[in-house]
């Protein structure tokens, strides 16, 4: 199924790893072309390299979400060396999870600043320039957002806020044509799962094994990032014309929440 992405050009924070990296790859078979940001600038040149080499016109940005100033360099970027924006995927992010009463008002603001306040404001920059009739913008969030569990948060409830976030912005939005969606990840192969397996001494297909059989995933396995990267270009493409204010759950079925 041809998408139409070809020629669109989509925003991608955190696209140097994991999720970002794996929808940027698939953009750019699309023929779509790409910016993306992250903090460390040595893997967002390698990332950039291998688009390139898949034969992606790519723009890469050392950018921070949670600095406002990195944020409108990488807007400022994309519309200097594209001229346009037809799509936005606010995906940076981490896992940070403890229970209530051991957390600090700094896990709160870090965990807040990086996962809602980077996509509140890379938002407000991107909307004016958002293509009509075809902008898309994706927020990438996860299934605690409509279970959270004990000792979940922040992260939960960062994820709560962003899915209201991406339905009251649908509501705004698509007067003017732009799609706003939500994809809630369960559990996906990624750079932090792998370098997480580094830090213990373990193989990363063992923490996947692992991580599969205690949490009883019904599919039996992690997801693949590839798998995310299909149904986060359908919902940027013009194929998903139709489908906005959605929150789509990618988790082989582990959350028990529709
Ligand atoms: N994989 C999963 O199982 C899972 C589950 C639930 C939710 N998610 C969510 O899915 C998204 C992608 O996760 P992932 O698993 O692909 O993680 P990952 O492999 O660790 O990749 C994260 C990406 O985000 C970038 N990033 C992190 N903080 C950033 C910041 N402040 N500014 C700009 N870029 C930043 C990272 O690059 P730098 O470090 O160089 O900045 C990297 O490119 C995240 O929002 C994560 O919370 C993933």
């Amino acid at each position: 199924m041809d998408l139409g992405l070809d020629g669109k050009v989509i925003l991608v924070t955190g696209g140097s790893d994991g999720l970002g990296r794996a929808l940027c790859g698939r953009l750019v078979e699309e023929g779509a072309r790409v910016a993306l940001c992250a903090r460390d600038g040595d893997r967002l040149r390698e990332a950039a390299r291998g688009l390139r080499a898949m034969g992606g016109d790519v723009l890469d940005v050392v950018a921070d979400v949670t600095e406002p100033a990195d944020l409108e360099r990488f807007v400022t970027g994309a519309m200097g060396r594209f001229g346009r924006i037809d799509g936005l995927v606010n995906n940076a992010g981490r896992s940070a999870a403890k229970r209530v009463g051991d957390s600090t008002d700094a896990d709160w603001d870090d965990d807040l600043a990086l996962k809602l306040y980077g996509a509140i404001r890379l938002t407000r920059l991107v909307l004016p320039y958002l293509a009509t009739n075809g902008g898309a913008i994706v927020n990438v969030l996860a299934i605690g957002a409509k279970a959270p569990g004990a000792g979940s948060t922040p992260t939960t409830v960062s994820r709560a806020a962003g899915l209201a976030l991406s339905k009251a912005l649908s509501k705004e939005a698509g007067p003017d044509g732009i799609r706003v969606n939500a994809i809630l990840i369960g559990l996906v192969e990624s750079g932090q799962w792998g370098r997480r397996a580094a830090q213990s001494g373990r193989d990363v297909e063992d923490l996947y094994t692992a991580m599969a059989r205690d949490t009883a995933i019904p599919l039996g396995r992690v997801g693949r990032a590839d798998e995310f990267a299909d149904l986060a270009a359908y919902l940027l493409s013009p194929r998903a014309s139709y489908v906005s204010g959605a929150a789509v759950t990618l988790d082989g079925g582990l959350s028990d929440a529709l």
